[in-house]
């Protein structure tokens, strides 16, 4: 039996999610919209969703061969995508190889030097508040999620670190930080959840620095499909 959309379940800022005939799946659809700084700056890009979706199609399956367990199921077409029904953390993981971005300014730091191990940060999923920077404490005494499923929840987010690192390491890029959602599916067991795209990380290209992120749309939304079509080619081998 095929599972077909029923209602819409969340219309995000890249994706549209909708419930199935099937309760225990939704479907993910990449939409042609970006956005950066918390949906402050706009724009839609044509075949932006059909190469979002193409990208972490690809990752999450690089990572399920690595051994992490992640919610889809299926590719439907260009843009959707079957995938199990999660209740999703309120906490976002983080993990960064190199300074960059909030990590460099909340410190006081110039961005790009190396750390000597990949760096943990947690922060609360929280549209009006921009997500904010949580301890590990703090998400527990809030309800955010239990110790153990921070402890799982990072394990799993060091291993993806780990895996994307090495295998853009092959391509000459450095993958300076990477963000990951996860979410807990009817067994109660967190999985990766989401996407995994060049919007949650920074890919900044050896030797040059070039930025293959979404950095270049913070600064000129124009550029960002010519970046995504180039991470797709040296990401893929293939056209985008
Ligand atoms: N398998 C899933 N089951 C249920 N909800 C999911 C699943 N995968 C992703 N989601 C949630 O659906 C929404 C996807 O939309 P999108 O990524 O466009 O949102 P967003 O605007 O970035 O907002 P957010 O800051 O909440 O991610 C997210 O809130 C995400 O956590
Ligand atoms: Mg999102």
């Amino acid at each position: 039996m095929s599972t077909e959309r029923t209602g819409l379940l969340y219309e995000g800022k890249s994706k549209r999610v909708s419930e199935t005939t099937a309760t225990d799946r939704v479907i993910s659809q990449f939409t042609d919209d970006a956005t950066a700084f918390n949906g402050v700056k706009y724009a839609e890009i044509a075949g932006n969703g059909v190469m979002n979706a193409q990208l972490s199609a690809f990752f999450m399956d690089l990572l399920a061969q690595n051994a992490v367990k992640h919610h889809l199921i299926a590719v439907l077409n260009d843009t959707d995508q079957l995938c199990e029904r999660v209740d999703v953390m309120r906490v976002v993981v983080v993990v960064r190889n190199i300074v960059a971005g909030s990590f460099a300014r909340r410190n006081g730091i110039e961005e790009g030097q190396a750390l000597p191990v990949p760096l943990v940060e947690l922060f609360v999923k929280s549209d009006p508040l921009d997500d904010p920077l949580i301890g590990h404490d703090a998400a527990v005494a809030l309800g955010l999620a239990q110790p153990w499923e921070l402890r799982l929840a990072t394990d799993q987010a060091l291993l993806i670190n780990q895996v994307l690192r090495d295998f853009w390491a092959e391509r000459d890029v450095d993958l300076v930080d990477v963000k990951v959602e996860f979410g807990r599916t009817s067994n109660g067991m967190p999985v990766l959840v989401d996407e995994l795209l060049p919007d949650g990380c920074r890919l900044w290209e050896r030797g040059t620095g070039r930025k293959l992120d979404k950095d270049v749309f913070r600064r000129n939304p124009g550029d960002l499909a010519e970046t995504y079509r180039e991470v797709v080619r040296r990401a893929t081998g293939g056209a985008p």
